[in-house]
């Protein structure tokens, strides 16, 4: 049986919650999820968005965009799935509309990019360079690839890499660029190491996996489109999983260490720090923004919370400790940055 980990507690006000982003550094660990909060717009009457570690936008295509047809949600039990088709009003829009007022309200801004093939990633990832309130670019690469017979990008490592390099070209080298990464691959660890072996500085995980939920009352599928994307709880031992393979392969010395930003099924400072123990550094919450608006502020007081009465002093000290080898049980330690394992 593993022994149960005590630690001497510490103030809750004394935890660092300070966390990379790529090579910056936030004040804390906290994101919201792509697609979870548009814009910031909705989210700004429940929470000031500067109190966030990052507002993560809707995936930002170089066009305007109506989506899929509806319906494009079910509930289903544990989880949600989505089909939206990446709607949005596409780059022009965001950089003259958006970005703007969010710049105006201290926001740091991850934007969430797409395209159908590699030249709109390029095209959009273009025009935030420089934009004030930007501080990462996000590649939404979970998307179908038109020119490769509408396969998705994630799902292949030379794509994925593909698409990461050329992106990382064209952007200004201290702008750090994530990947975000499907869970719906035969080896998350191959796609991990292809993003940062392109450029990648750090790794968004998970994106939503594939399901389909069918009415018991037209006997059709849900969802227009058939299939969508399952998020919520059901999908967190997923997204944990993936967090900490693709962590043990950087603590391995298969991956180049990068930050990892981890999201799935979020709702609960407990939740964040199983994310944060597997070996991400930053959490993001999305499907409980839908539920409760106000869940990220609440998530963070919960997790600042957690570390303390586990002895934690600094967010960062917590990241991948679930990785450190198991030992005899002796008296209870308290973690520090050199116990770390990394
Ligand atoms: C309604 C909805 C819309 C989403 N839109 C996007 C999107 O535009 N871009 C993206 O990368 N992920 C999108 N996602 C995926 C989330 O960002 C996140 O990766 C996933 O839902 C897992 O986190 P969660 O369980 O906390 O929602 C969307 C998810 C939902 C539920």
């Amino acid at each position: 049986m593993t022994a149960r980990f005590t630690a001497t507690e510490v103030d809750p006000e004394d935890v660092d919650l300070s966390a990379p982003l790529g090579s910056r550094t936030l004040p804390n660990p906290l994101s919201t999820a792509s697609g979870c909060a548009g814009y910031g717009r909705e989210l700004a009457r429940f929470v000031p968005l500067d109190a966030l570690g990052t507002v993560t936008t809707k995936t930002i295509m170089p066009y305007p965009r109506s989506g899929q047809a509806t319906p494009r949600l079910a509930e289903t039990p544990s989880g949600m799935l989505n089909a939206i088709g990446l709607q949005g009003a596409g780059i022009e829009h965001f950089v003259r509309h958006e970005l703007p007022w969010l710049a105006e309200r201290g926001a740091r801004v991850l934007v969430s990019i797409a395209g159908e093939r590699l030249e709109e990633f390029t095209e959009t990832a273009e025009r935030l360079n420089g934009q004030p309130g930007v501080v990462g670019l996000e590649l939404n690469i979970s998307c179908p690839n038109v020119a490769d017979r509408g396969l998705v990008f994630a799902r292949n490592p030379a794509t994925s890499y593909d698409v990461v390099r050329a992106v990382r070209k064209i952007t200004d080298a201290e702008l750090p660029v994530y990947a975000k990464l499907s869970p719906d691959v035969t080896s998350i660890t191959e796609i991990a190491a292809a993003c940062v072996q392109a450029g990648a500085d750090g790794l968004s995980m998970i994106n939503t996996s594939l399901g389909l939920a069918v009415d018991l009352d037209t006997l059709r599928p849900a969802l227009a489109g058939g299939t969508g994307g399952l998020s919520g709880p059901a999908l967190r031992p997923i997204a944990v999983r993936c967090v900490y393979q693709v962590h043990a392969a950087m603590l391995a010395g298969r991956i180049p260490q990068v930050p990892i930003l981890g999201m799935g099924g979020i709702r609960s400072g407990r939740d964040a720090l199983e994310f944060t123990l597997a070996g991400a550094s930053g959490v993001a919450v999305g499907t409980a923004l839908f539920q409760d608006p106000a869940a990220p502020q609440r998530i963070l007081a919960e997790l600042r919370a957690e570390l303390a009465t586990r002895g934690f002093a600094k967010y960062t000290d917590a990241v991948g400790y679930a990785h450190r080898p198991s030992s005899p049980a002796g008296p209870p330690r308290r973690p520090s940055s050199t116990e770390r394992p990394s």
